[in-house]
C-alpha cells in the first residue's frame, strides 16, 4: 500500500511526489489527463512511486486513512477534483490542497468536507519548483487531529532550518492558505522595493548593471540577506547571448501576476488594516502593463528626469541600502499586522512567531530578519506592531533619515518610488499621535450629521455647523 497519493503531475506535483519518495514514502501519483502521467513515467523510474491511470485504483492503493495531496490549478478545478474523489473515499480520509487557493474557498471546502466526515487541510506551499523537490515552506491548517496524521510526512519533506522543519500547524479552517496569500503579498512588495533600489542606483546614481549586481551581492551578506536579493544580484550578472546586452535590458518592463497580491490587498480592505506598501506593489504591476501609454506620456508630460548630481556615490549607496532595509521592515510590519487582525477577526489563533519561523527556509521571502521577527513575537505575544520590538525600533530610528533622503531625492528627480514612499508614509502616519482625522470627522458631521466623539468626554456629538 502507498502511504500518500499526489493528485496532479504538473511540475510542482511531480516534484513534491519525488520529494516524498526521496524522504522514504511510498507514493501513488495520478493526473486528470494521461499525458502528464506518461511524461512522468518516461522521465522518472522510481521504485517507490506508483503511477495510476484509473482514479479508483489510485485511491484504492492508499493506506487508510487515505492521505491525498492535491497539486492542481487553484479555483474551480479543486472543487471538480474533490467531487470526483469523494465517492471513492471513506470517512476520516484526508484531502490536502497545496495550490494557491483562495482562503475563502478553503474555508468553504473545509466546512463542507467536515460535514460529510472527511478532513480537509489547506497547505500553503512556497518555494517554486526547486523548493517542491528539495524542501518547500509548508503552511498547513485545518483540524489539528487531522494534521497530526500527515505531520510526519509534511514536516519531513519541508525545508529544514536549524534542525526545525519549515512546516507546522498554523490554525483552523483555511488559515494556511491565508498565510500563504499574505506571504505572496509580502513577496510582491519585497520585489518592488528591490526594484526601486535598483532603479535609484541605475537611473539616479548612474551605476551600471554589473556594479549593481556586486552591490546587491555585498548587501546580501549583511542584514538585508534574502533569497530575493540573492536572485536579483544573480539576474543582473546574466547577459543576453543574442544582443550582448544585460538580460534585464532586453526583458520587456510589463509585469504579470496571478492574483494573490491583489487578494491580499482586497482582504486588507475587508478587515480594515493599512496595507499600503503591498497594495502599491500591486498597483505598480498594473501601471507597468500600460507600456504603450507610458511611452507616449514620457514624451508629453513634463517633470524632472535627471541624475543625482555632484554627490558622493558611496554615501548614497549606503542611504539606499538603509532605505531598502527600512522598507522591508515596514512591509513585514504591515503583513504581520494583517495576520494579527485576521487571526482575531476570524478566530484562528495564529502564532505569528511560528509563521516567521516557517518563512525562514524554502519560501520565496526567506530572509535573515525572520529570526528577529519570530523572536519579537515570541518575546511578546501581544506586540501590537513589529515597530515596537526593541530590535526593529532601533533599526527604524537609525534608518528613517536615510529613507527620507532617498524618497525626497526620488521625488525631486522625478523617479517614482511607490513602495519606499509608502513605507515612509506608513512610518510617519503610525508614529503620529495626532492624525488629522478630527477634520474628517468634522466634515462628515457637517455634511451628513454623522456625529463625532470629543477628546474631553464620552458620547457622540453633533454640531449645527
Ligand atoms: C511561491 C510563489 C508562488 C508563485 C506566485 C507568483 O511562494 O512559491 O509565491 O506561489 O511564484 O504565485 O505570483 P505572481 O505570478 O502573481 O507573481
Amino acid at each position: 500500500m502507498n502511504s500518500i497519493g499526489v493528485f496532479g503531475l504538473g511540475v510542482m506535483g511531480a516534484n513534491l511526489a519525488l520529494n516524498m519518495e526521496n524522504k522514504g514514502e511510498k507514493v501513488a501519483v495520478y493526473n486528470y489527463t494521461p499525458d502528464l502521467t506518461d511524461a512522468f513515467q518516461a522521465k522518472y523510474q522510481r521504485e517507490n512511486i506508483e503511477a495510476h491511470y484509473q482514479l479508483e485504483n489510485f485511491v484504492n492503493s492508499l493506506e487508510k486513512p487515505r492521505k491525498i495531496f492535491l497539486m492542481v490549478t487553484a479555483g474551480a478545478v479543486v472543487d471538480t477534483v474533490i467531487d470526483s474523489l469523494l465517492p471513492l473515499l471513506d470517512q476520516g480520509d484526508i484531502i490536502m490542497d497545496g495550490g494557491n487557493s483562495n482562503f475563502e474557498d478553503s474555508n468553504r471546502r473545509y466546512r463542507n468536507l467536515k460535514e460529510e466526515g472527511f478532513h480537509f487541510i489547506s497547505v500553503g506551499v512556497s518555494g517554486g519548483e526547486e523548493g517542491a523537490l528539495n524542501g518547500p515552506a509548508l503552511m498547513p491548517s485545518g483540524d489539528r487531529e487531522a494534521y497530526q496524521q500527515v505531520a510526519p510526512i509534511l514536516e519531513k519533506i519541508a525545508a529544514q532550518v536549524d534542525g526545525k522543519a519549515c512546516c507546522s500547524y498554523l490554525g483552523k479552517e483555511g488559515s494556511g492558505h491565508y498565510v500563504k496569500m499574505v506571504h505572496n503579498g509580502i513577496e510582491y512588495a519585497d520585489m518592488q522595493l528591490i526594484t526601486e533600489a535598483y532603479q535609484f542606483l541605475r537611473d539616479r546614481l548612474d551605476l551600471d548593471v554589473k556594479e549593481i549586481a556586486a552591490i546587491f551581492e555585498e548587501w546580501n551578506r549583511g542584514e538585508l540577506e534574502s533569497y530575493l536579493l540573492e536572485i536579483t544580484s544573480d539576474i543582473l550578472t546574466h547577459v543576453d547571448k543574442e544582443t550582448n546586452q544585460p538580460m534585464v535590458d532586453v526583458i520587456l518592463d510589463k509585469s504579470g501576476q496571478k492574483g494573490t497580491g491583489k487578494w491580499t490587498s482586497q482582504n486588507a480592505l475587508d478587515i480594515g488594516v493599512s496595507l499600503s506598501i503591498i497594495t502599491e506593489s500591486v498597483f505598480m504591476r498594473f501601471l507597468s502593463t500600460v507600456k504603450e501609454e507610458r511611452m507616449v506620456a514620457e514624451k508629453e508630460l513634463t517633470g524632472p528626469n535627471q541624475l543625482v548630481e555632484e554627490v558622493d556615490k558611496k554615501e548614497w549607496i549606503e542611504l539606499v541600502r538603509q532605505a531598502l532595509f527600512m522598507g522591508k521592515i515596514c512591509t513585514y510590519a504591515q503583513g504581520f499586522y494583517q495576520y494579527k487582525q485576521a487571526s482575531e477577526q476570524y478566530n484562528w489563533d495564529l502564532h505569528l512567531d511560528e509563521i516567521a519561523l516557517i518563512f525562514r527556509g524554502g519560501c520565496i521571502i526567506r530572509a535573515g530578519i525572520l529570526n528577529e521577527i519570530s523572536d519579537a513575537f515570541k518575546e511578546n505575544k501581544e506586540l501590537p506592531n513589529l515597530f515596537f520590538s526593541p530590535f526593529f525600533k532601533t533599526v527604524l530610528n537609525n534608518s528613517q533619515t536615510a529613507l527620507r533622503k532617498v524618497v525626497i531625492k526620488g521625488m525631486e528627480t522625478g523617479l517614482a518610488l511607490p513602495c519606499l514612499n509608502a513605507s515612509l508614509v506608513y512610518y510617519d502616519g503610525y508614529r503620529s499621535a495626532k492624525s488629522g482625522a478630527n477634520i474628517i470627522q468634522a466634515q462628515r458631521d457637517y455634511f451628513g450629521a454623522h456625529t463625532y466623539q470629543r477628546i474631553d468626554r464620552e458620547g457622540n456629538f453633533h454640531t449645527e455647523w
